[in-house]
This record gives C-alpha cells, structure tokens and sequence, in this order.
C-alpha cells in the first residue's frame, strides 16, 4: 500500500509537470484526488490494514494528499496570474492619447433671436403668448376681417387640411384667441412667436414654413403713435441706439389703418447697399391698428377700446442682422453654419 501511494504522488507530480491549462489541471485533480479518484481508491483498502500499519498510512496518505494539493495549488495560482496579465494586457488603455472633447449644442440663430425680442418686449411689460399651428379657417381668417372668398385671402395660399382647417399663415390668429380668452379685459399686451405655413416655392428668399413674432396690444385711448413709439424702442434695442423706423402705408383686412414698417439699413447704416437695394431701409414687419370689426368679433367695444398689432419675420430679421443671404441655412441644419452662432 505504501508503495501505491508513493508512486501514485510520483505519478500525480509527473503529469502535473505537462499541465498546460487551468482545465488539464482540473482534470488532474478530479483523476487523483476525486471522490471517485486514484487516492480514494487506494484508501478504500485501509480496512483490510493492521492497528499498527493504519496510522503509518494514514499519515502518508495524508501526505500525499497535501504533496499533490501544494502542486496543484501552485500551479492554479500560475494560470491565475496568466490569466490576469492576458486581461491586462488586452485591455490597456493609453492615458496619454489626447481626449475627445463632446459635442455640445447651442441655441439655434431662429430662437436666438425670438429670445432677443421676446426680452425686449417682456421688458415693456409684454406676455408671451402662444397658439395652435394647425388652426381653424375661423381664427385664420374670418375673425381676422377675411370672410370666405374675399380676395385678400389671395395674398396667402394656403395648406388646408379640411375645408374648415388649414396650417396656420400668420401668426395673427393668436391675437383673436387671446381676445377671446381675455373676455373683454385690459390691457391686452402680448407678443406670440410660432411657426407659419405658406404654400410658396422655396428658395433662398422663401420659405413653405417661418417664423413670425405677432404683437398686440389693446387698452383704452392706444394710439398709431405708441404703435409707432413701441416699435422704435424695439428697433433701436434689437438693432442699434441709431435705428430709425419709416412707416409705409400698407392694407391688411384686419388692421385700419395698416403700416409696414422699415428700419435703417443695419449693414450700411442708411447709406445705401445691396442688401438694402440702395434705399437705405429695410422692410422689416407688417403693422397697424386693430380694425373694429375685429375687436367687435372678439368681444371688445371699438367705441371704448382701440389697440395696434405688429408681425414680424423671424428669419428676415435673422438674415438682416447676421448677414446670412440664403433663409434655407436656417432649416438643413449644416453644424458649420450653427456653430457660427454658439454664445454664452
Ligand atoms: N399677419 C400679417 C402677415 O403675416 C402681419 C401683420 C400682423 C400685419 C399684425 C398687421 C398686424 O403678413
């Protein structure tokens, strides 16, 4: 029995020398030292042993076991430390190689600007106010002074989605909601950014969807000259403490009387440029005061009350104050062209 033991070490040691992976050493250890193993079966003989001889190979028994444990250990702790330089090695990072620094994104030059005179306003004691894109023909049009068939309606083809629902032209409904929400009440102050829709061909001038800014005001005894004041202090904050307004007579249906309204050429200060055609002013918003038909239809008295409205191009004033000579950079989303407008 002695014997078989040793040489069962002997043997154990042997192969362990040829032991190339954590698997083989398994193998090794189930094959000697398992349940059903090499040492478990020589011991299963330790019955037929003298009283004398049982200790002397129970020690060595012991022996061996711990002998083949210590190798296997060894070894185990071998391919662990492989194992570990592999990983390692394999997931190196170079600390040295310079980062990649994220994108972070800026206002978009449309929003910029109707955050410029959104403040402008709201510093005059105005309140952003906001309505549907998909509107009805009622609010479009007909509260506006533009019954059905009436050829001003002309000036502004449309997207109808219904006979009854169209994408909103301007940004004018929004004054007939807000009178109606209103009940009568004043002041009336509001100015209304929003998207507008125009079934025009686009090119570097047009566009089949906008932007305006609308602005209304209604109170007692509101006059063409606060209308004319108003958008003086705009202009000269927006565009400059030198700007002047001209204000051209115009028609729409819902303002009497109706102005458009220039301001001093920004590029050439009034001198005359291409961008200006020479004239010196720009053409910058439609204005007027509220015509009484649509303060009646709204459930204001036009004896008692008067007010003016205003609507403005985002993208022209964009264009005019940042020199950008094309409206469709402001939609195809070019990073290049976005970047130039990153601010704090
Ligand atoms: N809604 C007009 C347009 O889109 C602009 C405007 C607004 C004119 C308010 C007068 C008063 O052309």
């Amino acid at each position: 029995m002695k014997e078989r033991l040793v040489s069962l070490q002997n043997a154990a040691l042997a192969e362990l020398e040829d032991v190339a992976n954590p698997q083989e050493l398994n193998e090794v250890r189930v094959q000697y030292l398992g349940k059903k193993g090499a040492l478990t079966e020589i011991l299963r003989g330790m019955g037929q042993l003298s009283a004398e001889e049982r200790p002397v190979i129970g020690q060595l028994a012991n022996d061996v076991r711990a002998a083949i444990e210590g190798a296997l250990a060894e070894l185990q702790t071998k391919f662990d430390a492989e194992e570990t330089n592999r990983r390692l090695a394999q997931e190196k990072i170079d600390v040295t190689l310079a980062g990649r620094a994220p994108e972070t994104g800026t206002l978009h030059p449309l929003n910029w600007v109707i955050q410029q005179v959104e403040d402008i306003f709201v510093g005059m004691g105005y309140i952003v106010a906001e309505g549907p894109e998909v509107e009805r023909d009622y609010y479009n049009f007909e509260a506006l002074n533009l019954p059905k068939n009436h050829p001003a309606r002309d000036m502004q083809d449309s997207f109808y989605i219904t006979d009854e629902i169209l994408l909103r032209t301007h940004t004018s409904p929004v004054q007939v909601r807000t009178m109606e929400k209103m009940h009568g009440e004043v002041p009336v102050k509001i100015i209304c950014p929003g998207k507008v829709y125009r079934r025009d061909n686009d090119d570097a001038t047009h566009s089949h969807m906008f932007t305006q800014i609308e602005g209304l005001v209604i109170d007692k005894n509101v006059r063409m000259s606060d209308l004319k004041g108003t958008l003086l202090q705009f202009v000269q904050e927006m565009f400059g403490p030198e700007t002047q307004i001209r204000l051209r007579p115009s028609f729409f249906p819902f303002t009497e009387p109706s102005a458009e309204v220039d301001v001093t050429c920004c590029m050439c200060k009034g001198n005359g440029c291409r961008v200006c055609k020479q004239s010196g002013w720009l053409e910058i918003l439609g204005s007027g005061m509220v015509h009484p038909r649509v303060l009646e239809m709204a459930g204001y008295d036009p004896n008692e009350y008067t007010g003016f409205a205003f609507g403005m191009g985002v993208e022209r004033i964009a264009m005019l104050k940042y020199g950008v000579d094309d409206i469709r950079h402001f939609y195809t989303n070019d990073l290049r062209f976005l970047r130039q407008f990153a601010h704090d």
